[in-house]
């Protein structure tokens, strides 16, 4: 029997993420350098502290052993994490023509997933390698074919002209524009969300770092690289990924199906 998955064990250099982990923690009074870090409602489930003065890879590692455990972690789970596809993502495919999507940072697959049950051609990109595995098991069992790749984002080749949408849901603090004009195929749609700026001070960061996106930051680089902004919204809502109540920032842009011309 053919296999359903493809795995490509590539790396790895860290990115910023450290500072939305910290946030999240920092809203349970727990921070990542903490000495009894534990999983908010389930104190069983103790993880270890930030090493300090990590080198890059062990950031990376540290990155990905704490997102395999709280992905994964059942009271977590149950009481933090939206196990349902993206919201936004949901309404701006609906009606729309499948295609190739790259699910960057994917996590365990929420979105991933109800994309491939829905005729897309999946890839998933993300370094915690568990939550990866996870996703391939639920896709055995759906019965829909998933490609995950465990790979920093931050090295990541994104491709060119390859894909029909990008979903970057809570994915990190990078607004990748370049890398989702060269890799969407023209015509195809971004999806975008995760936390305005405001929710530096709304969530707190234990490291004080600032967290989220400006106000009309990315409606704006996008806009400049000639996107059309199908929907862009900061509201105060309930984030669609740990459940908790932020000024939120939602894009969903779309490259433009003709390149334009110069001439003109
Ligand atoms: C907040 S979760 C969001 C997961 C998913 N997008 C969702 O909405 O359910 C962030 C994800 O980013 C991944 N991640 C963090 N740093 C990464 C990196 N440098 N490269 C790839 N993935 C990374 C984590 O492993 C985690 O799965």
């Amino acid at each position: 029997m053919p296999s359903l998955s493809r795995h490509d064990p590539k790396i790895k250099i860290p990115n910023p993420f450290l500072v939305l982990v910290n946030a999240m923690l920092a809203q349970q009074d727990v921070s990542l350098n903490s000495s009894t870090m534990e999983s908010p409602d389930s104190p069983a489930a103790a993880y270890p502290p930030r090493p300090t003065n990590a080198t890059p890879a062990q950031y990376l590692d540290y990155e990905r052993g704490l997102w395999n455990h709280f992905l994964l972690d059942a009271a977590w789970r149950r009481t933090r994490f939206n196990a349902q596809p993206n919201a936004l993502l949901v309404e701006a495919v609906r009606g729309r023509a499948t295609g190739m999507a790259l699910d960057v940072n994917m996590g365990e697959g929420r979105n991933a997933l109800y994309l491939a049950q829905h005729g897309w051609q999946v890839t998933g990109v993300d370094i915690a390698d568990k939550a990866l595995a996870f996703a391939q098991q639920r896709a055995q069992q759906l019965g829909v074919l998933l490609t995950t790749v465990e790979h920093d984002v931050t090295t990541y080749d994104w491709g060119s002209s390859q894909w029909d949408l990008l979903v970057l849901c809570y994915a990190d603090e990078s607004t990748h524009v370049a890398s989702v004009q060269a890799a969407l195929r023209p015509g195809g749609l971004v999806v975008l969300e995760n936390f305005h700026r405001d929710a530096t001070h709304t969530r707190g960061s234990a490291s004080g770092q600032v967290i989220g996106f400006a106000t009309d930051e990315l409606k704006s680089l996008y806009s400049a690289a000639g996107f059309e902004i199908i929907r862009y919204e900061e509201p105060i809502g309930v984030a669609d990924f740990s459940r908790e109540t932020h000024r939120l920032v939602k894009l969903v842009a779309q490259k433009p199906k003709v390149a334009a011309s110069a001439d003109r």
